[in-house]
């Protein structure tokens, strides 16, 4: 069995510094959340300011029981039902019709709909039933870079500017919630997570993904899609196929600048490193890739001379959907071989 990081004394702070007001970031299974009161909106104008999110970006609501998610919401379909049955805890954010007035325009983004998740994470559950209040929770970065995988990744982009983080050490996953919009006639992906489109269709038949992309003066269905995300400050490439790495290596080889490289194991065996190339490690494959990625961009982040990071593909299959969606806009969608 996995060793507590926690104790119950930090929990019951934790509960009591949301009652309060004050911001308290969480682990879950997939990414670290920043929490806040969801019934108040001084609370959550604060998660906001702390991360220097758009004010039209709206949060997740973290529950712990799907009675809270009734409280708000419009009476659930048979199709919620099922989903929240099969995935509950864990990462799928369902979207429903709120009550007229239910929530605070600041969780919502000024939407009628609201995002509702039950984390499975044992200290955060017990966090929301010893508040007794759901949290607000974006993912703790600062906005615009990579999500907090570890307790330090919050510590580092969030210090001094909340009451604590309640550490569950690694998170899982390592890739935030799948988002699935349930106010639509046809239920939509938003946002791929770790649970695939393809496990949602089993439950509940035909889902559509929202690959559309959204340009800044449309109203984005999910608005977390407009902006900038998981961005570190070296360009990042894509390399599409295992055999351009020996190309792309040589291309790093030439700069004059220190470049990341982020493979799996397999992958790296093959490869001779020019002396300017720093790996990092994916492990050994496509869910050990999707566990690392913000880590191993982080990572990059802390030394100012890696000016690009080349990684890894896969297919866009299962978790690969997740990763690649992620890394995509980390890259700015940029591939490696783009330019010539
Ligand atoms: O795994 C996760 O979901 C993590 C952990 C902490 O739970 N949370 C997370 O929250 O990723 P955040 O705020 O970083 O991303 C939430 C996404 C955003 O893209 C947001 O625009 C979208 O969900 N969203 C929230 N409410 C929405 C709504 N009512 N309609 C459409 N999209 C919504
Ligand atoms: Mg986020």
């Amino acid at each position: 069995m996995k060793t507590e990081l926690y104790t119950k004394a930090q929990i019951d702070e934790a509960a009591k510094q949301i009652q309060l007001g004050e911001l308290v970031s969480f682990p879950t299974e997939t990414v670290y959340g920043l929490g806040a009161d969801a019934t108040n909106d001084t609370a959550v104008q604060k998660v906001y300011q702390a991360k220097g999110r758009p004010s039209d970006n709206p949060l997740i609501v973290h529950v712990a029981d799907v009675a809270t998610v009734e409280k708000y919401a419009e009476p659930l379909s048979d199709a919620a039902k099922k989903l929240i049955k099969q995935f509950w805890p864990g990462p799928l954010t369902l979207i429903f019709n709120l009550k007229p007035d239910a929530l605070s325009t600041h969780v919502t983004g000024g939407l009628t709909t609201a995002a509702f998740r039950m984390p499975n994470n044992q200290a955060t559950l017990d966090l929301i039933k010893t508040a007794g209040i759901p949290l607000v929770g974006p993912s703790a970065n600062t906005s615009g870079k990579p999500s907090p995988t570890l307790a330090e990744h919050v510590y580092h982009d969030l210090n001094g500017k909340i009451a604590g983080i309640l550490d569950d050490g690694a998170t899982q996953l390592g890739v935030e919630s799948t988002v699935l919009d349930m106010s639509t006639e046809v239920p939509t992906v938003l946002r791929p997570g770790a649970v695939s489109i393809e496990q949602l269709e089993a439950i509940i038949g035909n889902v559509v993904s929202n690959k559309h992309h959204v340009g800044l003066k449309e109203v984005p269905k999910a608005p977390g899609m407009k902006y900038k995300h998981y961005a570190p400050n070296a360009q990042v490439y894509i390399v599409d196929q295992p055999s351009e790495f020996p190309e792309a290596l040589k291309w790093a080889g030439q700069q004059p600048f220190l470049v990341g490289l982020m493979v799996t194991d397999e992958l790296a065996a093959n490869l001779t490193l020019p002396a300017n190339v720093e790996l990092y490690s994916l492990g050994t494959d496509v869910n050990s890739a999707s566990h690392l990625l913000f880590a191993a961009l982080r990572h990059f982040d802390e030394n100012p001379q890696v000016k690009a990071i080349l990684t890894e593909a896969f297919k866009p299959e299962g978790i690969g959907a997740a990763y690649m969606n992620r890394l995509d806009k980390s890259a700015g969608q940029r591939h490696f071989g783009d330019d010539r």
